[in-house]
């Protein structure tokens, strides 16, 4: 007989005479002729309770059930007798499939968020963090649904490139060269002699190529790993996290921010609607305002806020921050704070930043001191996306890669795009994790990804 997964069961508007589900045990309680069985399957919240009674022939070794213990058990769906559960299954056989030891670290009680990090091969196994992984997969769903209902084409652009989208040096670098014994020219490395002839790293940004693709099938977008080696420790950075990347052909910055905004609503709303159960177990244990601010943000329409003014908000504040603001100073998660929980209550964009923070390929405005780049903040997080309309104008883009201390002769194909066929595009990139983190209420990056990797952190 084939299994059937417990949040089916769930769903079921009728007892069912014989079925089998596989799990592992949560609890046993035993009372007098029989035992209750708590079995978690993985595919929802929900526990099923399964009845054993003392008739069955192994009921002595289903007294030794433990946490973490496994299951298959058939039986009957029943309407249940007891508070807390529609249905319990009355089992007719349960086959013992492996038993867990007293050792087993993940016993019955609250775990706290750092422990469960030591053991996070075994912590996807609690109610907190099999919660989260299930919502992080149905986001990454929906994600396609969005771009998907919107015509863009989904793009695989590469994880290994030769090039640095941001400009800001934090790559992993990747090579096949012995470090022991590297070949050198004049002292330094050759990497003519390596696999790829030249240098080569994990990407930080699927972006410059996502930019190729829509300059030919006009409304695309890139979801996968990009990787950073800044060595922040903060709850918000991660060396590896994933990204969406959407890039759209004849799309100036308010059709950016519009998508953007867009995109983040559509996400928040799609999980209050397919993730229930999961999130009241967030809205309980981990945010007490979490759907509030949800549904704020599903239904709020995003502040537009030029930087210059976000400046002059910030330096009208009466909190004092650790960091300065000014005209050319980039906003700190402090000055993201204030602006989204105490100052407007809500998300705010962002918008014209001065160049001299931002990179290379942002598009250069009239006023020659900024740049039409757009950060999206949202409560609690601070910066979910960031993006920018692109500078299509050639002359003035190799002007700011030489600013920027870009080998021109490493980017002639990106060039070579504003040459042949150049129009007005955008695109932005969202941290996939930071919207796990904002729709969980979950604080810490390194919780919202499965084996998560940071400074000093490789383990699993
Ligand atoms: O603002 P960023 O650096 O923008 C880019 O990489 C652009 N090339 C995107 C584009 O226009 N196509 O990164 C985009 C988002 C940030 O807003 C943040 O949400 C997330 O990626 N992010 C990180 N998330 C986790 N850990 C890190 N170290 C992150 N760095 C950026
Ligand atoms: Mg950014």
């Amino acid at each position: 007989m084939k299994r059937t997964k417990i949040f089916k069961l769930l769903e079921s508007d009728s007892p069912v005479d014989h079925i089998l589900i596989k799990g592992w045990v949560r609890t046993r309680r035993d009372s007098k002729g029989f035992s209750f069985i708590e079995v978690n399957d993985g595919s929802c919240l929900t526990n099923m309770q399964v009845i054993a009674d003392h008739g069955l022939d192994n009921y002595d070794d289903i007294l030794k059930l433990s946490t973490g213990s496994a299951v298959a058990v058939t039986g009957k769906l029943l309407a249940s007798k007891g508070k807390g559960q529609k249905w319990e299954i009355q089992a007719d056989d349960i086959e013992i499939i492996s038993i867990a030891p007293g050792s087993y670290p993940l016993q019955k009680k609250r775990h706290s968020d750092e422990f469960l990090r030591t053991i996070a091969h075994l912590r996807p196994r609690t109610n907190k963090y099999g919660a989260a992984f299930r919502i992080r997969s149905e986001l990454s769903y929906a994600i396609h649904k969005f771009f998907r209902e919107r015509a863009f084409t989904y793009i695989h652009t590469p994880i290994v490139t030769a090039s640095d989208c941001e400009g800001a040096g934090e790559m992993f670098r990747v090579t096949a060269l012995d470090p022991d014994n590297l070949p050198k020219t004049d002292g330094a490395v050759d990497y003519s002699l390596d696999f790829f002839g030249k240098q080569a790293n994990l990407t930080v940004s699927g972006q410059l190529e996502a930019e190729l693709f829509a300059l030919a099938l006009g409304d695309v977008y890139t979801f996968g790993p990009t990787f950073r080696a800044e060595n922040s420790n903060t709850r918000r950075h991660a060396a590896e996290f994933w990204m969406v990347e959407p890039e759209m052909a004849f799309c100036d910055l308010e059709g950016d921010m519009d998508l953007g905004e867009e995109m983040v609503k559509y996400l928040v709303t799609y999980a209050i609607d397919t993730c229930r159960d999961d999130l009241e177990l967030f809205a309980k244990f981990v945010d007490k305002g979490l759907m509030a601010t949800l549904e704020n943000i599903a239904s709020s329409d995003f502040i537009r806020l030029p930087y210059r003014e976000a400046v002059d908000i910030l330096s009208r504040a009466k909190d004092k921050f650790d960091y300065d603001v000014g005209f050319g100073k980039d906003l700190q998660s402090e000055h993201e704070h204030y602006l989204t929980e105490q100052h407007f209550k809500g998300p705010v964009i962002v918008y014209d930043y001065p160049s001299t923070i931002k990179p290379f390929y942002m598009r250069v405005n009239p006023d020659g001191e900024t740049v039409t780049a757009m950060d999206v903040l949202v409560p609690s997080i601070g910066e979910i996306i960031g993006g920018s309309q692109r500078e299509e104008r050639l002359d003035i883009l190799e002007a700011r890669m030489d600013e920027a201390g870009l080998l021109k002769d490493n980017y002639w194909w990106y060039m070579d795009s504003r040459r042949f066929g150049g129009v007005p595009h955008s695109g932005f990139g969202l941290g996939f994790e930071r919207l796990v983190m904002l729709i969980t209420g979950i604080s810490n990056i390194r919780d919202v990804i499965p084996f998560p990797r940071t400074p000093n952190s490789i383990e699993f």
